[in-house]
């Protein structure tokens, strides 16, 4: 059991600075911030500490940069956390360690909130680094983790700063996270339906392996069911093939087969950019490749996840090369019908950021869904059953 933020006394907070760990890491363009969802969350947990006077401090890591550079800046996404908050600006300061930041803190009022600069910009973060974290952990009385999307790092903001503090805490999202994803590992409500599409086998052998005998259907689509078809000797055309994990696939097809839907016909293309694009049903042809589930296909998935209403439904990954008009109809579908499935009663969970990105693309909001996790390489770490260093941090003596 995590200790979440609000089973602090609120008076332990007035005055104090606490230290956030989140996950900004969202695309930024131009300045520009497409999708909010992963900054949204937070709010929660941030409004929860600035109500009860605390000293926010906020740090997350964005992209991978090798050193400081301007485009992997967070400074966009203080102006957009601004704009969400609506009531105050929110503070940035040009670095995450150091006297320009003991400064910012000093001058800060209670019920302020700041944000630092992207901790990657410091190499320090990523070896978790005992001098780092002592920097990181020496900026605040209060540790909290609510990047439940970063807590498969072991890093110092996630790892190594945190067991520095004496209250280590739980935000609202990760929390959340934690209690969804637990369910579907632990115990799905049921009957269980596992919609699993995308493009990377490897990445998810981990989740399936442990999800696979607890789930009562399992709808595979996307560029992974043709390593499924394969392996039952249907004929693939130029479609691809994992073949480093066709023995992994043949040996769930033996042991779950009858579980196991997998695409009866399929559209198809010479490549994604060829404008003549037709249906066909059971083999692929040998100069053609599979972009997307037929309309049988279609049919037969959505009667497993939309029309019942019952048990559990989790998706991740798109159904086909969803981005192109052309293939995108399989994926729409799917996620209509996760729709469809919550409005009737079932618990819907959605995983993965093609996957909330085909969801929104299909005009279903997030409210049509029980959870979106937030995590894309977490969520499926979680599942696997991994460690998870950030939320280890938040136990551990
Ligand atoms: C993510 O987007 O999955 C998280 O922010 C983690 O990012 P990373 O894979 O660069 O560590």
């Amino acid at each position: 059991m995590l200790q979440i933020i609000s089973d602090l006394e609120d008076s332990q907070y007035s005055g104090k600075t606490t230290l956030v760990r989140v996950d900004f890491n969202v695309s930024v363009n131009n300045g520009l911030i497409a999708e909010d969802y992963r900054i949204r969350m937070t709010l929660p947990t941030i409004e929860y500490l600035t109500k009860r006077d605390s000293k926010v401090v906020l740090a997350s890591h964005l992209g991978r940069p090798q050193r400081p550079q301007s485009r992997y800046s967070l400074r966009p996404v203080a102006k957009r956390l601004s704009e969400i908050i609506g009531r105050s600006r929110v503070r940035f300061v040009d670095n995450c360690v150091g006297e320009i930041v003991r400064k910012e803190i000093e001058s800060m009022d209670k019920g302020d909130v700041l944000l630092l600069e992207n901790l990657r910009f410091h190499k320090e973060e990523e070896t978790n680094d005992l001098l780092f974290s002592e920097q990181l952990a020496s900026l605040a009385d209060i540790y909290v983790n609510d990047a439940f999307s970063t807590s498969h790092r072991r890093h110092a903001s996630t790892y190594g700063a945190a067991k520095l503090f004496n209250t280590r805490l739980a935000g609202f999202n990760l929390n959340k996270e934690v209690e969804y994803l637990s369910m579907i590992k632990e115990n799905p409500i049921k009957p269980f339906t596992l919609v699993v599409g995308g493009v990377k086998i490897k990445d998810k052998i981990g989740a399936l392996e442990n999800l696979l005998p607890k789930a009562d259907k399992v709808l595979i689509g996307g560029a992974a069911a043709y390593t499924f078809l394969k392996a039952k000797g249907v004929r693939t055309g130029n479609s691809p093939i994992d073949f480093e994990h066709l023995s992994w696939v043949t040996n769930a097809l033996s042991t779950f087969g009858d579980k196991i839907m997998l695409p009866s016909d399929h559209i198809i293309a010479s490549s994604p950019q060829d404008s003549y694009a037709s249906m066909v049903k059971g083999d692929i042809p040998d100069n053609m490749s599979g972009f997307d589930i037929g309309n049988e296909t279609v049919e037969r998935y959505s009667a497993e996840v939309g029309a019942k209403g019952l048990g559990t439904v989790f998706w991740n990954g798109p159904m086909g090369l969803f981005e192109v008009g052309f293939f995108a109809n399989g994926t729409m579908n799917i996620a209509k019908n996760m729709a469809l499935a919550f409005w009737r009663g079932s618990k819907t969970l959605i995983g993965g950021g093609d996957t909330l990105e085909a969801m929104k693309k299909a005009g279903v909001s997030e409210g049509e869904v029980s959870h979106v996790s937030t995590g894309g390489g977490a969520t499926l770490r979680f599942l696997a059953g991994d460690e998870m260093p950030g939320i280890i941090a938040l136990n551990e003596k």
